[in-house]
């Protein structure tokens, strides 16, 4: 037979036997057979690279060449639902819906799946790109890694749209979830939180060879574009299932609040037997037509919310508390605890919050206190039980006064809970955390660079702050446990590297309080340069936009200590930018003094791309409609009161195409 040929049938040999083991769980042949063809398959591929496909079954064994991560803008943005705790609330979202739309609907009840959203794109059947979440606006291109999870089809079959996109969860299944701890255990790595964090932190692997072997799974619960098949969600989704996807058997379509509530109360036991975690259920209006009458908040669809299952709880012992530094300065107390099982991880440790906290629970060592998992990865404390207290046993649990690592007397600050250590250029916990910071992606974005890399270099001596990053010689890392010549290197070159990180990103990477990324961006644009951000007085500091008493005094404290001053000299030195690079962002005056509302959901560009472009022609971008604004900027699904209310004031509503051909 032709070769070409023959590398197709087996292509669509092993993509059909694919999804008949891991989408049906009903394989036709063995595991040995299966593997065979695949062998098979691979070989002539070797033999002939011609023939290559970035679709081929054998791409699911994943590559240790490096992955990057490309950013990319989401099509529609990755809203996240609102979230309700109870039947009152549930009740209230069905009123809601009942009274907005005025006739017959039904529900979609669903799994919500606790592992890390994905939006896959298919073009012609073919899977072209699988982006992350992100920040809702724009994810990271996991393409070549999500190629690896066997449940997620590199090719459609059957009758699918030309184009579209596909979103869901991708997992990681109990089984694996275990399996991996125990083995990052044995090798003294450290192990993950929850089966959410470990699917999360998988996705993100440079090497997708590991991506390959963690096993991951994805089930897809949301179709978007304009061509789908039919008006219900339900059924788009089974189609989908045709297709090739790997939809939850468990979704089902409810007529009234009593069907819903009958589903949560059988999920609420039965999810324990899953394979996946699950946190809650999912509540969608099931008709296309009518979740574009109820329209979209700016974070979340009218149609749709989660119901989140009661956070498991327990009750343990609590033998000690011990306490945490951060970046910061703020001391964490955290309870050393009887290890107990608790949502599918043992327990050790658990968060006390804060002094207060731990006051009004008049807490005692060997008390039994309840323990909950929220949506944190930490476990906190919640209660006490008052009945099993044995007042001799342990005695009362006092704040410490001292920092525990360098001992400073520890400080609070006026309106705040948190104790602060006051030493902040010198105490070892906050050193390491500011350099963390600093290196983070959205600071620096230094790779290579971890925090136990960061922690073996302030061992060693090679760095006391964040200055010393730039005098690292290659020569000086190498030498160090497991680094080799190509990561000393590597890292090397990643540090000279974010010398062109812009100013914004560098003023944030300094880890100012309160100065979170939004502030940086706000006050290097004000101020333009590090000099006259540094002898900015409060008044000054408080004109910018979003910037209050607090974070003024911060700022203006921070650059009266010597030693900020010095760092930041060292940095200049350095090369870091320090200044706005020439601001040839403002493009045009076209927009100069008009306030502009965005809403709805935009075809061509981001939210934040279109708020960008509105500041660089001169114009202001308002969150509310009132009757100063200008027009609105309007994509897909405005929501209907804004709408309504644009309507009453007068207010033009501009399309997306119109906006940007007024630009051009
Ligand atoms: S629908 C516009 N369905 O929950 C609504 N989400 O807070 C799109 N999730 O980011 C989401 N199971 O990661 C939907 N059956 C389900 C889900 C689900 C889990 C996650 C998803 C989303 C988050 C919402």
């Amino acid at each position: 037979m032709d070769i070409k040929n023959r590398i197709d049938y087996l292509r669509a040999e092993l993509h059909r036997h694919n999804y008949n083991y891991y989408i049906l769980n009903a394989p036709e042949i063995s595991d040995r057979q299966f593997d065979d063809m695949m062998r098979e398959l691979q070989d002539l591929e070797d033999a002939h690279p011609e023939y290559q496909d970035e679709n081929s079954p054998t791409m699911r064994v994943g590559s240790d060449i490096d992955n990057k991560f490309r950013q990319i803008s989401h099509k529609y943005p990755m809203l996240s639902l609102g979230n309700t705790y109870s039947e009152e609330e549930v009740t209230a979202f069905y009123n809601r819906i009942k009274n907005a739309l005025n006739e017959d609907f039904e529900i979609c009840c669903e799994l919500k799946f606790d592992g890390t959203s994905i939006s896959l794109t298919y073009e012609k059947g073919q899977l072209t790109q699988a982006v992350t979440r992100g920040d809702g606006e724009k994810g990271d291109d996991v393409t070549d890694n999500v190629r690896t999870i066997r449940s997620i089809p590199l090719v459609l079959h059957g009758d699918y749209p030309e184009s579209l996109e596909i979103r869901g969860e991708i997992l990681m299944p109990w089984k694996m979830f275990d399996q991996l701890n125990r083995e990052r255990e044995l090798r003294e790595e450290p192990i993950f939180a929850n089966p959410r964090n470990a699917a999360a932190g998988t996705l993100k692997l440079q090497n997708s060879a590991i991506v390959a072997s963690r096993r991951l799974d994805a089930y897809l619960y949301y179709l978007l574009g304009n061509n789908l098949p039919t008006d219900g969600h339900y059924e788009n989704l089974q189609m989908a299932s045709q297709w090739g996807f790997k939809i939850s058997q468990n979704m089902r379509k409810a007529k009234s609040l009593q069907e819903i509530f009958d589903y949560i109360a059988f999920w609420d036991v039965e999810r324990k037997n899953l394979p996946v975690a699950t946190d809650g259920i999912v509540l969608k209006v099931n008709s296309l037509r009518q979740q574009n009458m109820l329209g979209y908040t700016a974070k979340s669809p009218r149609w749709a919310i989660a119901y989140k299952f009661q956070a498991e709880r327990v009750l343990t012992r609590l033998q000690s508390v011990s306490y945490q530094v951060g970046r910061t300065g703020v001391v964490t107390p955290v309870a050393n605890l009887d290890p107990v099982q608790l949502s599918g991880t043992i327990v050790k440790r658990a968060s006390l919050h804060n002094a207060d906290i731990i006051r009004n629970m008049d807490l005692h060592i060997k008390d039994m206190v309840y323990v909950e998992k929220g949506g944190e990865i930490i476990p906190k404390i919640v209660g006490v039980e008052p009945e099993a207290r044995d007042a001799s046993l342990g005695e009362k649990i006092e704040f410490v006064r001292e920092c525990p690592i360098c001992g400073s007397k520890l400080v609070r600050y006026e309106g705040e809970s948190a104790y602060y250590c006051p030493n902040d250029t010198a105490c070892p916990p906050q050193i390491k955390g500011k350099i963390e910071h600093f290196i983070s992606r959205r600071a620096m974005d230094i790779e290579g660079l971890g925090p136990e890399t960061v922690d073996l270099f302030y061992q060693k001596g090679l760095i006391k702050d964040v200055a010393d990053l730039y005098q690292l010689q290659p020569e000086a890392i190498r030498t160090l446990n497991r680094m080799g010549e190509k990561s000393a290197e590597n890292i090397v070159k990643s540090i000279r590297d974010s010398r062109s990180v812009p100013f914004e990103r560098v003023l944030f990477a300094l880890g100012i309080r309160f100065v979170g990324e939004t502030v940086a961006k706000k006050i290097a644009r004000y101020f333009k340069d590090i000099q006259s951000l540094s002898s900015a007085t409060l008044e000054q500091l408080k004109s910018v936009d979003e910037v209050g008493d607090k974070i003024a005094q911060s700022i203006v404290s921070y650059f009266g200590n010597p030693s900020n001053r010095q760092l930041i000299q060292r940095l200049q030195a350095a090369g870091l930018q320090f200044a706005q690079a020439v601001d040839n962002s403002v493009s045009s005056n076209k927009l100069l003094g008009l306030s502009i509302v965005i809403s709805g959901v935009f075809a061509h560009h981001s939210r934040d791309e279109y708020k960008a472009l509105i500041e660089q022609n001169g114009g202001k971008n308002v969150s509310s409609i009132s009757s100063k604004t200008s027009f609105i900027l309007a994509g897909e699904n405005m929501g209907p009161s804004k709408l309504e209310k644009a309507h009453k004031l007068g207010i033009r509503i501009m399309s997306e195409d119109e906006f940007l051909q007024l630009l051009q």
